[in-house]
Protein backbone atom coordinates (compact mmCIF):
# COMPACT_ATOMS: atom_id res chain seq x y z
CA UNK A 1 0.00 0.00 0.00
CA UNK A 2 1.21 3.46 -0.81
CA UNK A 3 1.91 5.34 2.31
CA UNK A 4 3.10 8.98 2.78
CA UNK A 5 6.19 9.86 5.19
CA UNK A 6 6.08 13.56 6.93
CA UNK A 7 9.64 14.52 7.07
CA UNK A 8 8.46 15.73 10.51
CA UNK A 9 8.50 13.12 12.36
CA UNK A 10 11.32 11.61 13.51
CA UNK A 11 11.39 7.88 12.33
CA UNK A 12 9.05 5.22 9.99
CA UNK A 13 7.74 4.27 13.50
CA UNK A 14 6.07 7.74 14.39
CA UNK A 15 5.25 8.70 10.83
CA UNK A 16 3.18 5.85 10.05
CA UNK A 17 1.34 6.35 13.25
CA UNK A 18 0.51 9.55 12.64
CA UNK A 19 -0.51 9.30 8.69
CA UNK A 20 -2.67 6.63 10.18
CA UNK A 21 -4.10 9.23 13.00
CA UNK A 22 -5.04 11.84 10.48
CA UNK A 23 -6.46 9.50 8.46
CA UNK A 24 -8.81 8.45 10.69
CA UNK A 25 -9.93 11.91 12.09
CA UNK A 26 -10.27 13.01 8.24
CA UNK A 27 -13.15 12.65 5.84
CA UNK A 28 -13.10 8.68 5.27
CA UNK A 29 -13.87 7.09 2.04
CA UNK A 30 -17.07 5.24 1.56
CA UNK A 31 -16.28 1.69 2.15
CA UNK A 32 -16.72 0.83 -1.45
CA UNK A 33 -14.03 3.19 -2.76
CA UNK A 34 -11.58 1.34 -0.39
CA UNK A 35 -12.49 -2.22 -1.40
CA UNK A 36 -11.81 -1.26 -4.58
CA UNK A 37 -8.24 0.21 -3.92
CA UNK A 38 -7.81 -3.25 -2.22
CA UNK A 39 -8.70 -4.96 -5.21
CA UNK A 40 -7.03 -3.05 -7.54
CA UNK A 41 -3.56 -3.56 -5.74
CA UNK A 42 -4.44 -7.81 -5.30
CA UNK A 43 -4.99 -7.74 -8.98
CA UNK A 44 -2.78 -5.37 -10.42
CA UNK A 45 0.13 -5.91 -7.72
CA UNK A 46 2.99 -3.30 -8.02
CA UNK A 47 1.24 -1.35 -11.23
CA UNK A 48 -1.15 -0.37 -8.34
CA UNK A 49 1.02 2.03 -7.23
CA UNK A 50 -0.23 3.96 -9.93
CA UNK A 51 -3.20 4.83 -7.98
CA UNK A 52 -3.33 8.30 -6.34
CA UNK A 53 -3.06 7.13 -2.33
CA UNK A 54 -6.02 6.66 0.23
CA UNK A 55 -5.31 9.84 1.96
CA UNK A 56 -5.32 11.32 -1.78
CA UNK A 57 -8.35 10.14 -2.20
CA UNK A 58 -9.84 11.60 0.77
CA UNK A 59 -8.89 14.92 -0.04
CA UNK A 60 -10.54 14.73 -3.52
CA UNK A 61 -13.29 14.03 -1.99
CA UNK A 62 -12.97 16.87 0.78
CA UNK A 63 -12.06 19.31 -1.98
CA UNK A 64 -14.44 18.55 -4.77
CA UNK A 65 -17.75 18.55 -2.15
CA UNK A 66 -16.04 22.17 -0.55
CA UNK A 67 -15.80 23.59 -4.21
CA UNK A 68 -19.57 22.78 -4.98
CA UNK A 69 -17.90 21.15 -8.03
CA UNK A 70 -20.01 20.50 -10.82
CA UNK A 71 -17.86 19.57 -13.70
CA UNK A 72 -14.59 18.05 -13.66
CA UNK A 73 -12.04 16.26 -16.18
CA UNK A 74 -9.79 13.76 -15.13
CA UNK A 75 -6.78 12.89 -16.84
CA UNK A 76 -5.55 9.39 -16.19
CA UNK A 77 -8.45 7.11 -14.90
CA UNK A 78 -6.54 3.75 -14.14
CA UNK A 79 -8.91 1.69 -12.57
CA UNK A 80 -10.87 4.31 -11.33
CA UNK A 81 -9.73 4.78 -7.75
CA UNK A 82 -9.43 8.56 -7.81
CA UNK A 83 -12.77 9.04 -10.26
CA UNK A 84 -14.61 6.99 -7.65
CA UNK A 85 -13.39 9.59 -4.64
CA UNK A 86 -14.81 12.56 -7.21
CA UNK A 87 -18.09 10.94 -8.21
CA UNK A 88 -18.64 10.41 -4.60
CA UNK A 89 -18.31 14.30 -4.02
CA UNK A 90 -20.78 14.69 -6.81
CA UNK A 91 -23.53 12.37 -6.97
CA UNK A 92 -26.05 14.60 -5.17
CA UNK A 93 -25.13 17.34 -7.33
CA UNK A 94 -27.76 18.33 -9.96
CA UNK A 95 -26.43 18.30 -13.90
CA UNK A 96 -23.03 16.55 -12.12
CA UNK A 97 -20.63 15.27 -15.28
CA UNK A 98 -17.35 13.58 -14.68
CA UNK A 99 -15.14 13.26 -17.52
CA UNK A 100 -11.78 10.81 -17.33
CA UNK A 101 -9.65 9.42 -19.79
CA UNK A 102 -7.03 6.89 -20.39
CA UNK A 103 -5.24 4.70 -23.14
CA UNK A 104 -5.25 1.45 -21.47
CA UNK A 105 -8.69 -0.41 -22.52
CA UNK A 106 -8.12 -2.82 -19.42
CA UNK A 107 -7.75 -0.84 -16.04
CA UNK A 108 -10.65 1.22 -18.50
CA UNK A 109 -12.97 -1.98 -18.36
CA UNK A 110 -12.17 -2.69 -14.48
CA UNK A 111 -13.12 1.58 -13.83
CA UNK A 112 -16.17 0.51 -16.08
CA UNK A 113 -17.33 -2.39 -13.91
CA UNK A 114 -16.65 -0.16 -10.72
CA UNK A 115 -18.29 2.83 -11.74
CA UNK A 116 -21.63 0.83 -12.61
CA UNK A 117 -20.97 -1.16 -9.02
CA UNK A 118 -20.89 2.00 -7.47
CA UNK A 119 -24.22 3.40 -9.15
CA UNK A 120 -22.31 6.19 -10.75
CA UNK A 121 -22.21 5.49 -14.08
CA UNK A 122 -25.00 7.91 -15.01
CA UNK A 123 -22.54 10.85 -14.84
CA UNK A 124 -19.31 9.33 -15.11
CA UNK A 125 -17.95 9.01 -17.93
CA UNK A 126 -14.91 7.09 -19.50
CA UNK A 127 -12.72 8.29 -22.73
CA UNK A 128 -10.93 6.22 -24.12
CA UNK A 129 -8.36 6.59 -26.58
CA UNK A 130 -4.58 8.79 -25.81
CA UNK A 131 -5.00 12.06 -24.77
CA UNK A 132 -1.91 14.15 -25.93
CA UNK A 133 1.00 12.33 -24.44
CA UNK A 134 2.67 16.00 -23.52
CA UNK A 135 3.40 18.08 -20.36
CA UNK A 136 1.75 19.38 -17.36
CA UNK A 137 3.08 22.78 -19.12
CA UNK A 138 0.95 22.26 -22.39
CA UNK A 139 -2.18 20.46 -20.25
CA UNK A 140 -2.35 24.07 -18.03
CA UNK A 141 -1.81 26.25 -20.94
CA UNK A 142 -4.75 24.76 -23.22
CA UNK A 143 -6.67 24.99 -20.19
CA UNK A 144 -6.35 28.35 -19.73
CA UNK A 145 -6.05 29.01 -23.07
CA UNK A 146 -9.43 27.55 -23.70
CA UNK A 147 -11.20 29.35 -20.54
CA UNK A 148 -12.31 25.43 -19.46
CA UNK A 149 -11.95 26.79 -15.92
CA UNK A 150 -14.53 29.22 -14.20
CA UNK A 151 -13.09 31.82 -11.84
CA UNK A 152 -12.48 29.86 -8.54
CA UNK A 153 -12.06 26.69 -10.83
CA UNK A 154 -9.08 24.44 -9.53
CA UNK A 155 -6.64 22.61 -11.47
CA UNK A 156 -4.88 19.51 -9.34
CA UNK A 157 -1.94 17.81 -10.38
CA UNK A 158 -0.52 15.27 -8.59
CA UNK A 159 3.37 14.58 -8.36
CA UNK A 160 5.01 18.08 -8.77
CA UNK A 161 7.78 17.13 -6.28
CA UNK A 162 8.39 14.21 -8.13
CA UNK A 163 10.50 11.81 -5.25
CA UNK A 164 11.84 15.47 -3.99
CA UNK A 165 14.01 15.55 -7.24
CA UNK A 166 12.68 18.64 -8.69
CA UNK A 167 14.17 20.71 -5.44
CA UNK A 168 17.56 18.73 -5.39
CA UNK A 169 18.21 15.75 -8.39
CA UNK A 170 22.22 15.38 -6.72
CA UNK A 171 23.47 12.08 -5.19
CA UNK A 172 22.03 13.32 -2.11
CA UNK A 173 18.82 11.76 -3.11
CA UNK A 174 18.68 8.75 -3.62
CA UNK A 175 15.93 8.76 -5.46
CA UNK A 176 18.30 9.95 -8.57
CA UNK A 177 19.00 6.50 -9.54
CA UNK A 178 15.51 6.44 -10.84
CA UNK A 179 15.49 7.27 -14.47
CA UNK A 180 12.02 7.30 -14.56
CA UNK A 181 11.34 9.73 -12.84
CA UNK A 182 14.64 12.23 -13.30
CA UNK A 183 13.58 12.41 -16.48
CA UNK A 184 10.49 14.08 -15.61
CA UNK A 185 11.90 16.66 -13.39
CA UNK A 186 13.21 19.85 -15.77
CA UNK A 187 9.33 19.51 -17.10
CA UNK A 188 8.06 19.58 -13.33
CA UNK A 189 10.56 21.94 -12.71
CA UNK A 190 9.30 24.45 -15.11
CA UNK A 191 5.28 24.10 -14.57
CA UNK A 192 5.80 24.63 -10.37
CA UNK A 193 7.96 27.98 -11.51
CA UNK A 194 5.10 28.73 -14.62
CA UNK A 195 2.23 28.49 -11.58
CA UNK A 196 4.57 30.39 -9.29
CA UNK A 197 4.57 33.36 -11.38
CA UNK A 198 1.59 33.36 -13.26
CA UNK A 199 -0.58 36.55 -12.10
CA UNK A 200 -3.96 34.58 -13.46
CA UNK A 201 -4.31 32.10 -10.26
CA UNK A 202 -2.97 31.21 -7.22
CA UNK A 203 -1.06 28.38 -6.21
CA UNK A 204 -0.85 26.11 -2.89
CA UNK A 205 1.62 22.95 -2.88
CA UNK A 206 -0.03 20.55 -0.48
CA UNK A 207 2.79 18.24 0.42
CA UNK A 208 0.08 14.72 0.18
CA UNK A 209 2.08 11.72 -1.04
CA UNK A 210 4.30 12.99 -3.41
CA UNK A 211 2.61 16.71 -3.67
CA UNK A 212 -0.57 17.99 -4.74
CA UNK A 213 -0.41 21.56 -6.88
CA UNK A 214 -3.75 23.00 -6.43
CA UNK A 215 -3.80 26.02 -8.27
CA UNK A 216 -7.48 28.52 -8.25
CA UNK A 217 -7.97 30.40 -11.47
CA UNK A 218 -8.80 34.07 -9.86
C1 LIG B 1 -1.08 7.58 -12.48
S1 LIG B 1 -2.28 6.72 -13.41
C2 LIG B 1 -3.79 7.46 -12.93
C3 LIG B 1 -4.25 7.01 -11.57
C4 LIG B 1 -5.70 7.30 -11.24
N1 LIG B 1 -5.97 8.74 -11.30
C5 LIG B 1 -6.04 6.75 -9.87
O1 LIG B 1 -5.82 7.46 -8.87
O2 LIG B 1 -6.43 5.59 -9.76
C6 LIG B 1 -2.00 7.38 -15.03
C7 LIG B 1 -2.90 6.80 -16.12
O3 LIG B 1 -2.68 7.57 -17.31
C8 LIG B 1 -2.82 6.73 -18.42
N2 LIG B 1 -2.12 7.33 -19.59
C9 LIG B 1 -0.78 7.40 -19.80
N3 LIG B 1 -0.52 8.02 -20.96
C10 LIG B 1 -1.72 8.35 -21.49
C11 LIG B 1 -2.11 9.01 -22.70
N4 LIG B 1 -1.21 9.45 -23.58
N5 LIG B 1 -3.43 9.19 -22.90
C12 LIG B 1 -4.37 8.76 -22.00
N6 LIG B 1 -4.05 8.13 -20.86
C13 LIG B 1 -2.74 7.92 -20.61
C14 LIG B 1 -2.24 5.40 -17.97
O4 LIG B 1 -2.78 4.33 -18.74
C15 LIG B 1 -2.62 5.35 -16.48
O5 LIG B 1 -3.77 4.57 -16.29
Amino acid sequence: MKDEIAVLYPNETVSTAVLKYYRERSLPLPDHIGRHADLTEKELGDKSEMMVSRLQAQYLLWTARSLGAKKILEVGCFTGFSALALAEALKDVEGAKIITMDINPETGEIARRAFKDAGVDHFVSLVLGPAEKTSYVTYFNTIMGLGLLRQDGVLIADNVLKKGLVVDASEVNPNVADAYASSKVPYLQEFNDLLAADKRVETFILPVFDGLALVRVL
